[in-house]
């Protein structure tokens, strides 16, 4: 798959190295300075580049969005035409001091970057899990017990993407519906987050979710 990362600051940098680890072709952008784009293109030892964002855009089967809410619009004005492109989204709706959801209740930072973009197709995922433990479930990813990361959007296909990039970084993707569902995991997501860096746990404590094996059938009822 050709992935562009749009943001490649802790999400997209760690998202896009693993993606490229993984066998896909990755474009990494949109970043302060160039320089670190070619690094971590260099340091991703896979098939990866740096580009512009417009490049990263329209290179791409899949779009990695994994910037502040506040770039969302210089990005959106940089990528052009996201006709059919699949966006997936970890960045959550944050205002300027990352305090608070600005978007919450009856919509999601998700469905807001949707009506933005209607002409691409919007998954949101990776927004409940801290970067710092994504080299980690990709180092296990061979394991029976995999962690879930939930993933939800509107859009079969582009789901079916997402899935399984969720499932390349070493993650059991697990599908929560329609897109409106991130009203619910965004919230979710910002817990996720003051435990991982307000509390003494760290993100490694911040981040086990897991669904529960069904228990084997009993031939006989006790
Ligand atoms: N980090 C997490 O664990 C985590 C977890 C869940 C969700 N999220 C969400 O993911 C999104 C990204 O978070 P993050 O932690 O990856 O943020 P980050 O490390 O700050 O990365 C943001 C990227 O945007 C780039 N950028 C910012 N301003 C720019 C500008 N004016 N021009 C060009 N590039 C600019 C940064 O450049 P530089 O690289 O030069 O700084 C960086 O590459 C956020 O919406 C956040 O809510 C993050």
């Amino acid at each position: 798959m050709r992935v562009g990362v749009l943001g490649s600051g802790l999400m997209g940098g760690k998202l896009g190295t693993l993606f490229a680890r993984a066998g896909h072709e990755v474009m990494f952008s949109y970043a302060r300075s160039g320089r670190k784009l070619t690094r971590l293109a260099r340091q991703a030892k896979g098939r990866a580049r740096a580009g512009t964002v417009r490049e990263a855009a329209q290179h791409a089967d899949a779009l990695v969005l994994a910037v502040h809410w506040s770039r969302i619009g210089d990005i959106l004005g940089q990528t052009g035409d996201l006709s059919g492109k699949v966006l997936i989204t970890c960045s959550l709706p944050m205002n300027d001091d990352d305090t608070e959801l600005v978007v919450v209740g009856t919509s999601s930072g998700a469905e807001e970057l949707a009506r933005m973009v209607p002409q691409a197709r919007v998954v949101s995922a990776f927004n409940t899990v801290p970067s710092e433990v994504l080299f980690g479930v990709y180092q296990a990813r061979r394991r029976a017990s995999r962690p879930s990361l939930v993933y939800c959007g509107d859009d079969r296909r582009a789901k079916d993407l997402a899935a399984r990039l969720i499932g390349d970084v070493g993650f059991a993707a697990v599908d929560i519906g329609p897109l409106r569902m991130a009203r619910y995991t965004e919230p979710f997501a910002l817990l996720v987050a003051r435990i991982a860096y307000g509390g003494k746990g760290g993100p490694e404590l911040a981040y086990r979710f897991e669904r529960y094996r069904k228990p084997p059938r009993r031939s006989s009822p006790l």
